[in-house]
């Protein structure tokens, strides 16, 4: 689908190169090329991704930290290379401040869990902004309702970004829980700004970073955020991988809160000891041959360059708004001065599922519903939107295929 064309849209990037690596997109869909544009639910993988996670289990597969053979050692140490790696990629100060998880989920559920029977008492507050994934909501609606605590919302303006006048700040704010990037909008928020006027009021912070893994850079200790988790699977990475970033001496005061092998130190019938960081949060087998994939899928990034990748992606993005926005009764929500490289909209008298299967057809991947955000779209008044998220290997031909697929597709459903 691209072409030499693409090429050129940021000096020295070359898409076709970066194509050739992901065998997926060499798979037609109703016989037409694959053009896959649901990169915000999940990433597709490259070949070395694929590869990396196989040979774990072609050549070391054993269980970790647990045995003195050679196969358990080798797997050990694939393992906490790729730990290694994930350290120095967001810029954590310490490798024990790497928590492996099985994705974001699950990285804000122990957040939430633990932080709550750590910080929370009754009339405590709990801060979430209004464009939250459910993932970054009910997780602390659930430590709120166990704790007597309140959940306060920052609003969310008709450009889709935080209202910064009406953060609702008190003085029994304890947590302060935000997206660093929109699933459904694209907004890159401030979050450094945000975590700033937190932490001089003494509020712990909490960064989902699902959104900004595979498009931004990451310097937890720039942002000064104490907790900051991502997904392996939107960068590049396998699914049920994951990060949780945390504080050193955060981490240290957190109760864990999954209890079995591996994250002990001492077990007795009566009571038990916990393991040192990071191994206090990670009970039972991890994900070995996930881990040593996302370990790979950073390093596959690391050998790109990330702004490159972004600027592609904002070339793709600016495109799509303009053709997009030639359509009668086509609204684009969410639209941020700051923006990852995901587009969703609406169009009068069309349905977003009856317009999501249309571009099926042609073979075009979109996500199509409320993007697990449903505060946002009752924001917007919305009951769902089309959503297109490109990623480091799509091209301006394909956002054609698209815009000239939604035109198709609107002249059917009129
Ligand atoms: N959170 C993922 C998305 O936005 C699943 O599609």
């Amino acid at each position: 689908m691209s072409t030499k064309a693409d090429t050129v849209t940021k000096k020295g990037y070359d898409v076709e190169e970066l194509r050739a690596q992901f065998p997926i997109l060499k798979e037609l869909v109703h016989g037409k090329p694959l053009v896959y544009f649901d990169n915000a639910a999940t990433s597709q993988k490259p070949r070395r991704v694929i590869k990396a996670e196989s040979a774990y289990y072609a050549t070391i597969n054993a269980n970790v930290h647990r045995g003195v053979h050679t196969l358990s050692t080798k797997a050990t140490e694939a393992q906490e290379a790729a730990r290694e790696t994930i350290r120095q990629h967001i810029n954590a100060s310490a490798v024990h401040e790497i928590i492996f998880t099985s994705g974001t989920t699950a990285g804000i559920n122990l957040a939430a869990t633990s932080l709550g029977q750590l910080l929370l008492k009754k009339g405590d507050e709990v801060v979430i902004s209004g464009m939250e994934h459910h993932s970054n909501i009910v997780p602390w609606q659930l430590a709120c309702e166990r704790h007597g605590a309140t959940l306060k919302v920052i609003p969310i303006t008709d450009s889709g970004e935080w209202d910064l006048k009406q953060v609702p700040f008190s003085d029994r704010s304890r947590i302060l829980a935000i997206s660093h990037v929109s699933n459904t909008l694209g907004t890159i928020n401030p979050v450094k700004k945000l975590i700033a006027q937190a932490k001089k009021k003494g509020i712990v912070t909490v960064v989902d970073g699902a959104q900004a893994a595979p498009h931004l850079k990451i310097d937890v200790q720039d942002l000064g955020c104490d907790l900051y988790a991502f997904s392996g699977h939107k960068a590049y990475g396998p699914t049920g991988t994951g990060v949780l970033y945390g504080r050193e001496e955060l981490l240290e005061r957190m109760p864990p809160c999954q209890g079995g092998g591996e994250m002990i130190d001492t077990v007795t019938l009566e009571k038990s000891t916990w393991a040192k960081l990071p191994f206090k949060f990670e009970a039972g087998t991890p994900h070995i041959a996930g881990i040593i994939g996302l370990g790979e899928a950073i390093r596959w990034m690391q050998d790109y360059d990330l702004d490159a990748m972004a600027a592609h992606e904002h070339t793709l993005l600016e495109h799509a708004t303009k053709e997009l926005l030639t359509i009668d009764g086509l609204r684009i929500i969410g639209t941020a001065k700051e923006k990852v490289g995901v587009i969703s909209f609406v169009i009068e008298g069309v349905h977003h599922y009856d317009l999501g299967t249309l571009l099926d057809q042609q073979g075009i991947a979109v996500r199509t519903g409320h993007h697990c955000t449903q505060p946002l779209m009752d924001r917007f008044g919305v009951s769902g939107t089309t959503r297109a998220s490109f990623a480091c290997f799509n091209t301006i031909m394909e956002v054609d295929a698209m815009v000239a697929g939604v035109k198709k597709g609107v002249k059917m459903l009129r």
